[in-house]
């Protein structure tokens, strides 16, 4: 430009400057309709999400989060987590022990003899909305050509037993496929709607190589379980670990922990645990596609074994924020974490707080130990023999399937069904 400054003006120059001129003016024009359109459909993202801010999922809401009318709508948000225990005998429980013949004797606690029934009777009611009463067949529905897997430990096992019963009571026995005789995989099959429902066992998500003797079992942390290539493709995924991860002393499954094929004596828990959830995640993002797959992480099932909290013969709810917490809250903190971070959508399924109301609910000595009823002998010990971690059935994860559908049917940001 400065060498055309000290040329003599001629037409080509005349030209070329109308030229840019215009070219600008068509730049401008343009520049200012796009940010007309942009603020348009931010306007229409706005009002979208107040009308269905009640059914709205947990995601964020990128960029326009700092509106103010759109935090009053995200406020009005509701938590389905908080809420409280309503005694209810016309709709609880939601199917009958004797409905379910394949209940397994762990949790059967009525037919282990438990002598009082209340705690099979409790509804969870949110504060802030209504969550529609449960009906398996909308249920069945709603799952009609999918897989839904649930994988973790035994209080996923647990949680797989509920749900399994929940669906397999509102049909035909005839209809219904149903393989229990592993511990480690168990299936549920609706045929007329060609669903299934399987519950994988891998306490730490991670491989244990426990086939080697004591003395030399290896908990590899960033290497998946065997199990994993089954996992995939599923429709629906329901995760938990963490309780596993804590045990010390005789409970202690591994005698190594491996790292990048680093063999450690052992890592402070916290540590472990993280670079345990890391791998979880890694895969859950390179092998789950998210418009497919629906991915949920079970939080903590909290334990009743302290002072005046331990299950051991209560008929009642804890009904204040007395409850004892057990589980180090340093675990929770980093699942919620991990998930946050991760490029899938992970919906977590936040129970811990609800059940730690029911200390009521666990099957202390109406239970099975390595797949025996509990002894005359062995039920007059409680304290060596009582089950303070499982939960009952029917009972309390009835109530976490119950809110895990709620969930499901109320995600409107991705059309899942
Ligand atoms: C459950 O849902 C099915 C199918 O939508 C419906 O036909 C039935 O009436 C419902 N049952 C109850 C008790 O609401
Ligand atoms: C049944 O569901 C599975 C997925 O779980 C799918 O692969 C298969 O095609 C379905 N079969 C029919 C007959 O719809
Ligand atoms: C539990 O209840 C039974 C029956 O009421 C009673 O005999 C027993 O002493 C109680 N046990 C404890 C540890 O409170
Ligand atoms: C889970 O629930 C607890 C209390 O019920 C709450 O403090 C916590 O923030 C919730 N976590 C998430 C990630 O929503």
């Amino acid at each position: 430009m400065e060498k055309n400054s000290i040329l003599p003006v001629n037409k080509q120059w005349i030209f070329s400057t109308l030229a840019s001129f215009l070219g600008c003016s068509i730049l401008i024009f343009s520049l200012s309709h796009v940010c007309d359109r942009q603020t348009l459909s931010a306007l229409q993202d706005l009002s979208t999400s107040s009308a269905t801010s009640r059914v709205e999922s947990s995601r964020q809401v990128d960029g326009v989060a700092e509106d103010e009318s759109l935090q009053k709508v995200t406020k009005r948000k509701c938590d389905i987590f908080d809420g409280k225990w309503v005694y209810d005998t016309n709709t609880y429980p939601l199917y009958k022990a004797s409905q379910c013949p394949f209940l397994s004797d762990q949790v059967n606690c009525r037919r282990n003899g438990r002598p009082d029934f209340d705690y099979e009777r409790w509804r969870w009611e949110p504060l802030e909305c209504e969550i529609p009463r449960f009906n398996g067949t909308e249920m069945l529905e709603r799952l009609r050509g999918k897989r839904v897997i649930i994988v973790g430990d035994s209080i996923n096992r647990n949680q797989w037993e509920s749900l399994a019963c929940l669906l397999y009571s509102v049909i035909s026995p005839s209809r219904a496929e149903v393989k229990v005789g592993s511990g480690v995989h168990k299936f549920f099959r609706a045929k007329d709607y060609n669903c299934s429902v399987e519950f994988y066992w891998s306490p730490f998500l991670v491989q244990l190589d426990d086939t080697p003797v004591k003395g030399s079992r290896v908990l590899k942390l960033d290497t998946m379980a065997a199990s994993a290539r089954q996992w995939r493709r599923a429709d629906i995924m329901v995760f938990n670990t963490g309780h596993w991860w804590v045990h010390r002393g005789k409970l202690q499954t591994w005698d190594f922990l491996q790292y990048k094929s680093k063999l450690m004596k052992d890592l402070e828990v916290d540590a472990a645990f993280e670079m345990g959830m890391k791998t979880w995640a890694h895969w859950i993002d390179h092998n789950i596609n998210p418009i497919k797959t629906t991915v949920f992480f079970r939080s903590i099932s909290p334990e009743h074994k302290l002072g005046n909290q331990w299950c051991h013969n209560q008929t009642q709810l804890i009904m204040d924020e007395s409850y004892i917490e057990l589980f180090p809250r340093s675990i929770t903190g980093i699942v919620e974490k991990t998930i946050q971070k991760m490029r899938t959508p992970v919906k977590y399924l936040n129970i811990t707080r609800l059940s730690q109301y029911r200390k009521d609910a666990h099957p202390t000595v109406y239970t099975s130990k390595q797949g025996k009823l509990l002894t005359d002998e062995q039920r007059k010990q409680p304290q060596l023999y009582g089950d303070c971690s499982h939960w009952c059935l029917p009972g309390l994860p009835d109530t976490w399937n119950l809110l895990l559908y709620n969930l499901l049917v109320l995600d409107n940001s991705r059309k899942i069904f």
